[in-house]
């Protein structure tokens, strides 16, 4: 273990890659057009017109905005990319395939002149059975702040905005409109908000979407130390606070808790209910003024006002598009077991078994895009492989499987099994597990058993896992998933995605577990009892192992780590430095994972948390230097009595590795 001593000066440092500024002229521009608009034009212009689309002031030059989802490709009455989800994105711990996800989405508006894109969705994974999970980035606050950041500012660099949602503590779709997610102050700052903060602070988002959750008693819309203390005046947002589609719950509620924009159309935001209460001394109209202003301002700066959102010369069907699809297929697999059974080699005889084999499955809900095509894992295997034998009859799998060396069951979710406004079983579905004891009752000692998984996190695997050779978390994969999975299961590359979660072995280990729901609480609350100890923060406390651990994610090759080295920049932040070495047979990119440990602190600390992460691709042989930079926050926890940050001087660990539960390389430094 090495020591480094340091006195270090830590100043805020914001990525300032490209990011959309509202400007000061931008400002005047929005000021000088609300002193010309009516009160009824204003109360109209704070709500949407129609779903999807804003209230348009012709005579003003304020043109109608059109919105779609988000976040996984452009919905609303258009066939388009579907790109793999969230949690997959998570998987790739790739910030530039993030970035590049960005891009190509934004090129995917622009070719239908839709100007606000509402993605990407952070709410952090609690347990499995969120029915949103798949749209989200995962169980860590740093992984899931990148990712978002990236995405972001992808998505923005090209004249489209992004909308991050939903604000805050939304991590179960159970009661959604009634439930009261009690979250403390410490875990909303240091586990909840970090991806929303650094989507405000990294990433420049136009615009931030409550959800419609309540937040300790209060509803999202209505909770003005949510979207004034905390959004405006601790990260300094200037964008649109806009509601999730019906969740705004009373008019003066939602005008004093800080919400610009009422979606997707006005309801409580109307000029019928608001003018009576500006007229009667209940509300002020510079509260009405100041929700336009946020709106104008935003618009102006992306150009909104200035040219036409819709660019013809970008195909609708983009072939960028779909090679950005592939490549986060590619990198965000996730290969959790591997006995000998892949890749597969030319002489094998492959059985596709299961419905999600035959039809690439995608979480349910806004999130749906409907595809122009998918490629399933029996077409992709078909197209690169000879001896493929594909059963959509399960009474011939008996005899099918007489004939071959390797079965592929592909199992999991679908759209109907999870998705938005409900939440999802632990386990796979009583057929699935069925179908799953018959594979391996006709198993031969000779015969591989792989399982393909599709799940937005979680599932439950103790009675199965055994008896399977391979196990791959596939995620929701997208329209080239299917080429992705059989250049993986074939060995064309070699699978580098890493776990944005821990994968618990029952239900009961995950921390959240006793308070998930509140099943008997009449107000239906859901108290997050396990605090900041959520997630691998949580395992280490208990000392329960999870069945595959944060960060963690097998490759056909191997890697050995080296050479750590931690490093003071001049601005004050800390560079960790460490290298890779490919010690396998097989080119591959691998994620090298850096965390941190606060040694002795004045309040509970988890054990560490993952505060950099670096991945390349590394020939066989070969050796690359991975670096990481940590800001202040990587040392910091959040303070309730400063309402801040607080970064306490002494001995914090460095730890470096390829996943949470193997960090070979270690160095202490001195704050
Ligand atoms: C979802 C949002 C989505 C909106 C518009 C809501 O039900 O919660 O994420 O953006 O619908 O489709």
């Amino acid at each position: 273990m090495r020591k480094f001593a340091a006195i270090l000066f830590l100043a805020l440092s914001f990525g300032a890659k490209a990011q959309v500024q509202i400007t000061p002229q931008d400002k005047e521009r929005a000021s000088a057009l609300v002193k010309q608009m009516t009160l009824e034009e204003k109360c109209r212009f704070i709500a949407g017109a129609r779903s999807f689309y804003t209230y348009a002031i012709p005579r003003l030059g304020i043109p109608e905005i059109r919105m779609a989802d988000g976040p996984q490709g452009v919905r609303n009455n258009t066939v388009s990319t579907l790109y793999p989800c969230g949690i997959l994105t998570a998987s790739t711990w790739n910030r530039d395939l993030a970035h590049r996800l960005g891009n190509s989405l934004a090129d995917d508006c622009r070719a239908r002149g839709v100007s606000i894109l509402l993605g990407p969705g952070v709410n952090i994974y609690r347990a499995p059975m969120c029915g949103r999970n798949f749209e989200y980035f995962g169980e860590d606050p740093y992984l899931a702040g990148e990712t978002a950041a990236q995405y972001i500012l992808g998505v923005q660099e090209k004249g489209v905005m992004a909308t991050v949602k939903h604000f805050a503590a939304n991590n179960q779709e159970r009661a959604r409109h009634t439930m009261s997610s009690d979250v403390d102050e410490r875990t909303l700052q240091e586990i909840y908000f970090p991806a929303f903060r650094k989507a405000v602070q990294e990433g420049g988002v136009g615009a931030v979407m409550d959800s419609y959750n309540l937040v300790n008693s209060v509803h999202s819309t209505e909770n003005a130390w949510m979207n004034k203390v905390v959004l405006r005046d601790q990260w300094g947002f200037e964008g649109i606070v806009m509601s999730d589609w019906t969740s705004v719950y009373s008019t003066i509620g939602a005008v004093n808790g800080g919400l610009d924009l009422e979606c997707p159309k006005g309801v409580f935001f109307t000029p019928e209910k608001i003018v009576p209460l500006i007229e009667n001394g209940v509300l002020e109209e510079s509260l009405i003024d100041e929700k336009v202003q946020h709106i104008l301002q935003t618009f102006i700066a992306f150009g909104f006002l200035d040219k036409p959102q819709k660019d013809e010369s970008i195909p609708e069907n983009n072939p960028q598009s779909a090679a950005t699809a592939l490549d986060i297929a590619r990198e965000g697999v996730v290969l959790l077991k591997n006995e000998n059974a892949l890749p597969f080699t030319k002489k094998s005889k492959i059985l596709v078994v299961g419905n999600n084999g035959i039809k690439m499955p995608h979480g349910g809900g806004s999130g749906e895009v409907t595809p122009f095509y998918t490629i399933s894992v029996a077409d992709g295997l078909k197209a690169l492989h000879k001896k493929v034998t594909v059963i959509e009859d399960k009474s011939l799998l008996e005899q099918e499987m007489a004939s071959c060396t390797d079965v592929v069951y592909c199992c999991g979710f679908n759209r109907d099994l999870e998705g938005e406004a409900f939440d999802r079983p632990f386990s796979l579905t009583p057929k699935q597990l069925e179908l799953m004891e018959r594979i391996q009752q006709n198993l031969t000692a000779k015969q591989h058993l792989t399982v393909i998984i599709n799940a937005g996190g979680a599932v439950d695997m103790s009675g199965w896992r055994d008896h399977a050779d391979a196990i791959l978390m596939a995620w929701y994969p997208g329209q080239e998933g299917g080429t992705a999975l059989a250049e993986i299961l074939t060995g064309r590359i070699s699978p580098s995605g890493k776990l944005p979660i821990s994968i618990e072995e029952k239900a009961e280990d995950n921390p959240s577990f006793a308070t998930y729901f509140d099943a008997g609480s009449k107000q239906s609350r859901t108290s997050y009892s396990e605090g900041i100890f959520t997630g691998y923060r949580g395992y280490d406390k208990t000392g329960v192992k999870p069945l595959y651990p944060f960060g963690f994610g097998l490759s056909y090759s191997t890697f050995k780590y080296s050479n750590l080295a931690v490093e003071v920049l001049p601005d004050g932040n800390v560079k960790v430095s460490f290298d890779v070495t490919n010690t396998g047979k097989k080119d591959a990119a691998e994620i090298g994972q850096v965390y941190v440990r606060d040694v002795k602190s004045s309040v509970p600390r988890p054990l560490k948390e993952l505060k950099g992460y670096d991945k390349h691709f590394v020939g066989k042989g070969k050796t690359v230097r991975y670096s990481a930079v940590l800001d202040r926050y990587a040392f910091s926890f959040y303070d309730t009595a400063s309402h801040s940050f607080k970064l306490e001087g002494g001995e914090f660990e460095i730890l470096a590795g390829p996943s949470s539960a193997d960090l070979p390389l270690k160095a202490t430094i001195q704050l």
